[in-house]
């Protein structure tokens, strides 16, 4: 087998990736270890930024995306002092994001791969890349336990945090950079009308809260929990009556139903550099990880690709390299700025084992501050509808 671009993993990241690169005229095959079932199965964040919304218009998958999904022009802060709403429409020109779900994303994704025949091998084992610092790289896998291999121009990894492709880059080619929360995420999923129209995040004494929401049908909330937390412990009724210790009276009351998902998610920052290795670049969460507070996770994902898809486009059309050479400079900018906001989001709204009274004051006294400032707010805003991709960067995936 032979193509141009051979990537690894069909998350978003690389599916977005396949398809963007179909649209461009180049060829691709995608290896994905699990099968469809299981990739679409994952229950995942849910808030798009507009150049998720613009890339999926732009390749033709944003149909159900335009009926189903959600516009949220503000969202909602909550603390033992009450509670207010970001206008983050007013704050930034015009910009919302909107809530729909990772799981309908990736539905769409691989509906349209399908018919588009864009390759997808499922269940592809023992993935591993070769030849990566020489012109002529290749992959090697087995599908039920026969061999294959493909020759490639170039190999993506977006093969996320437990994939193969970022431990191709030897120990001295690259930097790591980790944090590691100390607590959870408890979450579920509910049949039940969302207790807000927008979503609140909660600092609360008893820990961080969240009402997020899927549809006008079906929410999604969460509750910061320890790392050893059982999840047996929590039937959902020991899960509404601590939600709703934590959230207050925000809102009113929370209609309550029976879980149809509950899991546990650990909290995690993690970014690796740089994102290239010879022919080999990473993309997505192969290459960075961010906590959920702020959902930037599938979104940098996308603007990786983007970036990626760009670039790949520079060389086999015009022949220049330079956008494949900059590729990891410029992903990076994005990215760690999207790790500073899931970072200080993160620290604003948890409790962490050292939260002395002075700590508490400070988070408290930094709420107060945003509540008060245009200017706090407008950070805040900006940061979560999702920064600009600089440079030229995208311009063909805009809306
Ligand atoms: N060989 C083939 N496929 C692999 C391998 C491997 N060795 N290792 C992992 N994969 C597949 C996984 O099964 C998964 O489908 O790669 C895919 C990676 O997908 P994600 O983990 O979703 O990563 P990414 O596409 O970068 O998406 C990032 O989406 O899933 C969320 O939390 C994630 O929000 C983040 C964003
Ligand atoms: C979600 O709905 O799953 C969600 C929303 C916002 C976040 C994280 C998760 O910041």
């Amino acid at each position: 087998m032979k193509t141009q671009v051979l990537i690894v993993g069909a998350g978003p990241a690389g599916l977005f990736l396949a398809l963007m690169l179909h649209e461009l005229g180049l060829d691709t095959v995608v290896l994905e270890r699990r099968d469809r079932a299981y990739v679409e199965g994952r229950v995942r964040a849910g808030v798009l930024e507009q150049i998720t919304v613009d890339l999926m218009q732009r390749l033709g998958v944003g149909d159900r995306l335009a009926q189903e999904g959600l516009v949220h022009t503000g969202t909602n802060l909550a603390y033992e002092g009450g509670a207010f709403r970001i206008d983050m429409q007013a704050l930034t020109s015009g910009s919302a994001v909107t809530v729909y779900g990772q799981q309908e994303v990736m539905k769409d994704l691989f509906d349209a791969a399908a018919a588009r025949g864009v390759r997808i091998v499922f269940g592809a084992d023992n993935v591993d890349l070769h030849n990566l610092t020489s012109a002529h790289p290749f992959v090697t896998w087995s599908e039920e336990s026969q061999p294959h291999r493909s020759e490639c121009d170039f190999v993506v990894g977006c093969d996320g945090f437990h994939g193969v492709s970022r431990g191709k880059i030897p120990a001295g080619a690259s930097k790591a950079f980790e944090r590691v929360y100390p607590f959870g995420w408890l979450g579920i999923l509910t049949e039940t009308p969302p207790v807000n129209h927008e979503l609140i995040y909660c600092n609360s004494e008893r820990g961080f809260a969240l009402a997020s929401m899927r549809s006008l049908t079906r929410s999604r909330y969460y509750i910061q929990c320890a790392l050893d937390e059982d999840i047996e412990d929590w039937p959902d009724e020991r899960f509404w009556e601590e939600l709703e210790l934590r959230l207050g009276t925000v809102g009113g009351a929370i209609p309550r139903g029976p879980s149809f998902e509950k899991s546990i998610a650990p909290l995690r920052s993690f970014v690796t550099e740089p994102m290239r290795h010879g022919r080999l670049f990473l993309a997505g969460d192969a290459a960075h990880i961010v906590p959920p507070t702020g959902a930037k996770g599938m979104n940098l994902a996308v603007s990786d690709v983007i970036m990626l898809a760009e670039a790949l486009e520079a060389f086999y059309v015009k022949g220049a390299e330079s956008g494949l050479e900059g590729y990891s400079t410029r992903a990076l900018d994005r990215v760690w700025k999207a790790e500073r906001f899931s970072w200080w989001f993160t620290g604003l709204t948890h409790r962490f084992p050292d939260t002395d009274p002075f700590s508490r004051r400070m988070q408290l006294a930094e709420i107060e501050y945003i509540r008060g400032s245009r200017a706090a707010q407008t950070v805040l805003a900006e940061n979560y509808v999702g920064l600009p991709i600089t440079g030229e960067a995208g311009s063909r995936w805009r809306v």
